[in-house]
C-alpha cells in the first residue's frame, strides 16, 4: 500500500523536498520585512530561539503523524483518532493549504513578471524615486503615487492593478506547479527539489558575495549582527514565533503530507533539524543580501514593508549599478530567479497536500486530482489578483479578498492548527507510539525525547496561544 502511493526514493530527497516546502516567499520576502520592522539583530536572536525550541519539536510532531499513517492529512487524523473531533485539524489543514496556494500564486506571478522584466533589462534605468520620499510613501500606502515619470512605484502599481497581466503570470506559475505535481512524488516533487534546492543555495551564495561588495554595506551588516537587546519586547517575541511557524510550513499538514512519503528508515528528529537549519540559513542569508544592498545606497527606511522586494530593491539595484548596468541585470535577474525557485518549491508542497487528499478520497488518478486542484485554485487566485485592481473596492471587515485570505489562513487557522497538533501529539496520542515513531521503533537513540515531550505538552501550545491572542488583538 505504501509503495503504491509513492515514496521519496532517498533520505536526501526527503530532506530537500521538505526544505523546499519551508524555504519560500516567507524567507526571502517576509523575513527581511519582519527583521526590518522588529529592530534587526535582536529579532534574529529571538527568532533563532523560537526555531530551536518550538519550531523543530512541532515539525517532528507533524512528521510522526504523517509517517505513522502513510496517508493524506485528513485521513491521518481520522485514522489515529477514529470518530473523534481531532479530524477537524486535518480538514482545516487541507482547506488552508488550498486557500494559501490561491494567494501565494499571485505574489509568485509578480515574481515571474519581475524576473522577465529584469532579464529584458526593463528594470534598469527607470527614473529613480527619491528614496526617502519613497519610504515615506510606502509607510503611508504604496498606492497613492502621484503622476510622476515612470518610477519603480508606478511600475509596480500599474502592473498589479492591471486586470490581465498578473492573472496571466499567476496562471503560468500555476502551470509550472501543476506539471511537477502531475508527475508524481518521486519523479515530480523529489526530482525537482533535488535540482531546484541546490540551484537556490548557489544563487544565494553569489548574491551574498555581490551584496557584501557594495560600498557602505557594513552598515547593513551591523544592523543584522549587533543586537540591541533593549529592543526585545513582547511584541518582538510574538512576531518571531509567528514568523517561525510560517517559515517552517508548520501547522497545516504540508509537512505531514510529505512525511507520509518518508521511508521507515528516515530519521525524523534529524530530518526536522536539517530542514530547520536550511530554512534558517536561507532566511538569514536573504537578510545578508537585502540589507547591505539597501544600506549601501542611502538611508532607505528598512521597514519599507511589502514593497521592499518589488519597489525598494529594483530602485537600489538601479542606483548601485548605474555605472555598470549589465551587472544590474545579472544581480536583479538572479534575485528574482531565487525568489521564484523558493516560491515554486513551497507552492508544490501546498498543492500536494490538497492533491493527495483529492486523489485518495475520491480514488481518481493523480493527473485528474492535480487538474481539479489547479483549476479550482486558479479560479480563487484570479479573485485575489483582481483585488489589487478592479476589485479593490470589494472588501469585508476592511480587507480586500487577498488580505482576507491571508488573514484567515495565517492569523486564524494557522495558530489554532499549531496548538491542536501539539495537544494531539502531547496529550491524545499514546506516548509509546510517539516515542517509537521518533526512534524508528526503538532502533535509534533520541536522547532529547523527554525534553521534546515536555515542550510539545506545555511550552509550545502556550507560546502559540500567546501569539494567537496577540495577533487577534493587534
Ligand atoms: N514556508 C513557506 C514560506 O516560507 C510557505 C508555506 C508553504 C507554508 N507551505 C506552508 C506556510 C504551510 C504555512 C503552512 O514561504
Amino acid at each position: 500500500m505504501v509503495n503504491k502511493r509513492g515514496n521519496f526514493g532517498s533520505k536526501l530527497g526527503a530532506v530537500l523536498a521538505s526544505a523546499g516546502s519551508a524555504v519560500g516567499l516567507g524567507n526571502v520576502w517576509r523575513f527581511p520585512t519582519e527583521v526590518g520592522n522588529n529592530g534587526g539583530a535582536a529579532f534574529i536572536f529571538v527568532y533563532l530561539i523560537c526555531i530551536a525550541v518550538i519550531g523543530i519539536p512541532v515539525m517532528m510532531s507533524e512528521f510522526l503523524i504523517g509517517r505513522h499513517t502513510h496517508t493524506n492529512t485528513i485521513s491521518a487524523f481520522a485514522k489515529l483518532a477514529p470518530g473523534k473531533w481531532w479530524r477537524i485539524e486535518g480538514i482545516a489543514g487541507v482547506f488552508v493549504a488550498f486557500l494559501i496556494l490561491s494567494y501565494y500564486i499571485v505574489i509568485s506571478g509578480w515574481t515571474l513578471f519581475y524576473l522577465i522584466e529584469s532579464l529584458c533589462g526593463q528594470l534598469q534605468g527607470l527614473q529613480t524615486t527619491d528614496l526617502c520620499a519613497l519610504s515615506a510613501r510606502l509607510g503611508a500606502k504604496a498606492s497613492d503615487n502621484g503622476a510622476q515619470a515612470a518610477d519603480y512605484t508606478q511600475v509596480f502599481n500599474d502592473f498589479v492593478s492591471n486586470p490581465w497581466l498578473p492573472v496571466l503570470m499567476g496562471a503560468a506559475f500555476m502551470g509550472l506547479t501543476h506539471l511537477i505535481i502531475a508527475r508524481g512524488v518521486q519523479s515530480g516533487i523529489e526530482k525537482s527539489s533535488k535540482v531546484m534546492m541546490p540551484m537556490l543555495l548557489f544563487i544565494i551564495g553569489i548574491l551574498v558575495v555581490c551584496s557584501f561588495g557594495m560600498p557602505g554595506s557594513s552598515e547593513g551588516l551591523r544592523f543584522l549582527l549587533k543586537p540591541d537587546f533593549s529592543k526585545i519586547t513582547a511584541d518582538v517575541i510574538l512576531s518571531a514565533v509567528g514568523q517561525a511557524f510560517f517559515s517552517l510550513s508548520l501547522a497545516m499538514g504540508c509537512l505531514c503530507t510529505y512525511a507520509s512519503y518518508f521511508r521507515s528508515d528516515t530519521k525524523l528528529p534529524k530530518t526536522a533539524a536539517g530542514v530547520a537549519i536550511i530554512d534558517t540559513f536561507v532566511a538569514i542569508l536573504s537578510g545578508f543580501i537585502i540589507f547591505p544592498a539597501v544600506f549601501s545606497v542611502e538611508e532607505v527606511s528598512v521597514d519599507a514593508g511589502p514593497g521592499l522586494v518589488f519597489i525598494t530593491l529594483p530602485n537600489v539595484f538601479n542606483i548601485a549599478f548605474s555605472h555598470l548596468p549589465w551587472l544590474g541585470y545579472i544581480f536583479s535577474g538572479f534575485f528574482y530567479l531565487l525568489l521564484l525557485l523558493a516560491a515554486l518549491t513551497s507552492a508544490i508542497s501546498l498543492h500536494e497536500s490538497v492533491t493527495a487528499y483529492v486523489l485518495e478520497a475520491f480514488s481518481v488518478s493523480r493527473r485528474k486530482a492535480a487538474a481539479a486542484v489547479s483549476i479550482a485554485c486558479m479560479t480563487l487566485g484570479v479573485a485575489c489578483s483582481l483585488s489589487f485592481g478592479v476589485w479593490s473596492d470589494l472588501t469585508l471587515f476592511g480587507m480586500n479578498i487577498f488580505e482576507l485570505f491571508d488573514f484567515t489562513a495565517s492569523k486564524i487557522i494557522l495558530p489554532i492548527g499549531g496548538i491542536i497538533i501539539c495537544l494531539f501529539t502531547g496529550w491524545y496520542l499514546d506516548r509509546k507510539l510517539v516515542e517509537s515513531e521518533l526512534t524508528n521503533g526503538g532502533t535509534l537513540r533520541f536522547r532529547l525525547f523527554r525534553l521534546y515531550y515536555f515542550i510539545i505538552r506545555y511550552v509550545a501550545p502556550l507560546a502559540i496561544a500567546a501569539v494567537f491572542v496577540q495577533e487577534l488583538l493587534s
